[in-house]
């Protein structure tokens, strides 16, 4: 079958639908990225142009295929412990802090992907404010594919690389039978994270307060303008004197948020 080429037109359709949608810019460079990611969806549905796929994604007649396209053209790169940095001061300068309060300890993982940032996150919290401490960790991400695949659990053996050894013991259950050669996230430390499918690009309804939120490697994909607006909508979820985490290849240089650094990439709301 022969390949069926995106033209700019198409690109620039898709592009300003995931601005519109995600908030996600597409630079120029990511058309043979849309081409390939799309262009297998379209042969899988046996579709003669990518102008046919948008028409069928914009129309609001399958959200099915929508949410298809969204989860396409999103990047998930993500593992156990990325920038292992952040959960070290995580758990020595943050934690003893936040952890002699009385009400529940809120943290979120706000672009979680498939789920190891929540539950490296989880992780940290059993073990320094304890495994029946009351706390919580809410995880959500725009796709509802990674969503389904962070609340089983289940990772490849060869993806866990990250997770301390004791972590690994403690938390940890090696996948036997038709699991073999997986990792699952013990059932009790899992029923501690909660995920939901959460778009930072529209007003965040009943997420509520936390202490600490992770918005890791995911404002990279947004331009000035929404980086501002997403960042000032995850802020004010903040409890005061909260905890704003961002990747550390992220800035918010020049966005003047009522934000305090404690330190490159780590702020804190006042
Ligand atoms: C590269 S992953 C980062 C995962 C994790 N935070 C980490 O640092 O490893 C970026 C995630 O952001 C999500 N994302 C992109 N735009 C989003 C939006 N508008 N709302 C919520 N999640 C979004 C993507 O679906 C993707 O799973």
């Amino acid at each position: 079958m022969s390949e069926i080429l995106i033209s700019q037109d198409e690109f620039e359709q898709f592009r300003a639908l995931m601005r519109r949608v995600a908030g996600v810019d597409l630079s120029p460079q990511k058309k043979s990225l849309v081409s390939g990611r799309l262009g297998r969806r379209l042969r899988a549905l046996g579709l003669g142009s990518f102008g046919e796929y948008y028409r069928i994604v914009s129309g609001g007649k399958d959200p099915h295929e929508y949410e298809r396209m969204v989860d396409l053209l999103t990047t998930h790169e993500t593992y156990f412990f990325r920038e292992p940095r952040h959960f070290d001061y995580l758990s020595d300068a943050v934690l003893p802090q936040l952890s002699r309060g009385s009400r529940p300890l809120r943290v979120w993982s706000a672009a979680s992907s498939s789920g190891e940032e929540a539950y490296s996150l989880a992780m940290v919290l059993a073990d320094r404010v304890g495994a029946d401490a009351h706390w919580e960790v809410f995880a959500s991400d725009i796709s509802r594919e990674v969503v389904e695949k962070a609340r089983a659990g289940v990772y490849a053996m060869n993806r866990i690389d990250g997770i301390p050894p004791d972590y690994l013991r403690r938390f940890c259950l090696r996948g036997v039978g038709s699991r073999e050669g997986t990792l699952q996230v013990d059932p009790a430390l899992r029923r501690r994270v909660r995920f939901d499918q959460v778009n930072l690009n529209e007003a965040l309804v009943g997420v509520g307060e936390f202490d600490v939120v992770f918005l890791r490697n995911v404002l990279i994909y947004f331009d000035l303008p929404t980086k501002r607006r997403i960042v000032e909508r995850v802020a004010r979820q903040l409890r005061p004197g909260g905890w704003l985490f961002i990747g550390h290849s992220e800035s918010l240089n020049g966005l003047d948020l009522a934000l305090r650094q404690e330190r490159p990439t780590v702020y804190r709301r006042s």
